[in-house]
C-alpha cells in the first residue's frame, strides 16, 4: 500500500538532526511540502536544501513567539498545515539526579515540555482551520523503561506521554495526537549525552543488551513510525504512544 501525502504540509521541529531530518525526508518523499525547523539555521537548510519542496525556518521550540511565527510561516509559505511533528528535544549530560543543578532541569523542562505544549497549542488552531490533521509528539521509552543517570530527561518524556494522551482526547475527532517512544539511536542525542558521536562500547554493549532486535534504532525506524501514525491509514489511532524500541519495553 503507499501512503501519500502528496500536496500535504508537514512541519518538523528538530529537523536538521538524526530523527528529525530523516523524517522530514520521509514526508518529501511521500509529496508532502515539508517545513524544516530547528535552531540550527544552516543545519536546517541544508536539509530543506534536499527536499523537493520545503522551507527552513529557525526556531527556538522554547520560545512562544518563535513558535507562533512558524505555524505563521508555514500557513503563509503552503496554505496551511497538515502534519505538526514536534520532535526537538535534547537529553542533559549522562549523571546522577543529585548531581544536576536547578538551571539543567528548568532548561530540560523548556526544551523537552514546554516546546511540545507550544507547538501543539499553536499547531491546534492551524489544523483545525484546515478542517483537522495530526499531531505526532517525540517522547522516548525511557519514560517506560528509566535508565540511571537519565532521570530527569525521562521524566520530561514521561511528561510529553501524559500530555499527548490527554490532548488526544481534547481535540478528537478532527485533530488526531500520537506519540512514538523511540530507544536509544546514534544521533546528536548521544553526542549531547556523552560529549562525543559515538557511543562508547561498554555503554553500546550494556544498552544493546536489554534490546531482543540486538541493535539501536536507526533514524529511519523512528521516521516510517511518525509516517504512519501520521497517515490516513492511522486513521483511528489517536492517543497512541508507540514503543520505537527493538521490543526494549518487554525486556
Ligand atoms: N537518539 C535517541 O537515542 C533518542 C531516543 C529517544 C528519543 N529521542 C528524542 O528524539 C528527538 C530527536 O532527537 P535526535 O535523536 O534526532 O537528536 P539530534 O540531536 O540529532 O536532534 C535534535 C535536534 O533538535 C535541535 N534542537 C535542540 N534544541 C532546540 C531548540 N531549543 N529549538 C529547536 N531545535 C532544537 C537540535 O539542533 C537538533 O537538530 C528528541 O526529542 C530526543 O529526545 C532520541
Amino acid at each position: 500500500m503507499e501512503l501519500s501525502f502528496k500536496n500535504k504540509v508537514v512541519v518538523v521541529t528538530g529537523a536538521a538532526g538524526g530523527f528529525g531530518s530523516a523524517t522530514a525526508r520521509t514526508f518529501a518523499d511521500a509529496g508532502a511540502h515539508v517545513v524544516v525547523s530547528d535552531i540550527d539555521t544552516a543545519g536546517a537548510e541544508r536539509v530543506a536544501a534536499g527536499l523537493p519542496s520545503a522551507i527552513a525556518i529557525t526556531t527556538d521550540v522554547t520560545d512562544p513567539d518563535a513558535v507562533r511565527s512558524l505555524v505563521d510561516a508555514a500557513e503563509s509559505a503552503f496554505g496551511g498545515i497538515d502534519v505538526m511533528v514536534n520532535n526537538a528535544g535534547v537529553p542533559h549530560r549522562k549523571c546522577d539526579l543529585i548531581d544536576l543543578d536547578v538551571e539543567a532541569v528548568d532548561w530540560q523542562l523548556a526544551v523537552n515540555v514546554r516546546s511540545v505544549f507550544l507547538g501543539c497549542k499553536y499547531a491546534v488552531p492551524a489544523l483545525r482551520r484546515r478542517g483537522g490533521g495530526v499531531i505526532i509528539n517525540v517522547a522516548s521509552i525511557a519514560a517506560k523503561r528509566p535508565r540511571p543517570g537519565l532521570t530527569v530527561y525521562n521524566a520530561t518524556k514521561g511528561a510529553v506521554i501524559t500530555l499527548t494522551r490527554g490532548l488526544a482526547g481534547e481535540v478528537a475527532p478532527n485533530v488526531r495526537v500520537n506519540a512514538v517512544n523511540p530507544v536509544v539511536a546514534e544521533t546528536g542525542f548521544v553526542r549531547s549525552l556523552t560529549g562525543s558521536d559515538v557511543l562508547p562500547d561498554d555503554l553500546r554493549r550494556d544498552w544493546v543488551s536489554g534490546i531482543p532486535m540486538a541493535r539501536t534504532a536507526s533514524p529511519q525506524d523512528v521516521a516510517n513510525s511518525i509516517f504512519y501514525l501520521a497517515s490516513d491509514q492511522a486513521g483511528f489511532l489517536t492517543g497512541v504512544c508507540l514503543d520505537v524500541d527493538g521490543g526494549r519495553s518487554i525486556q
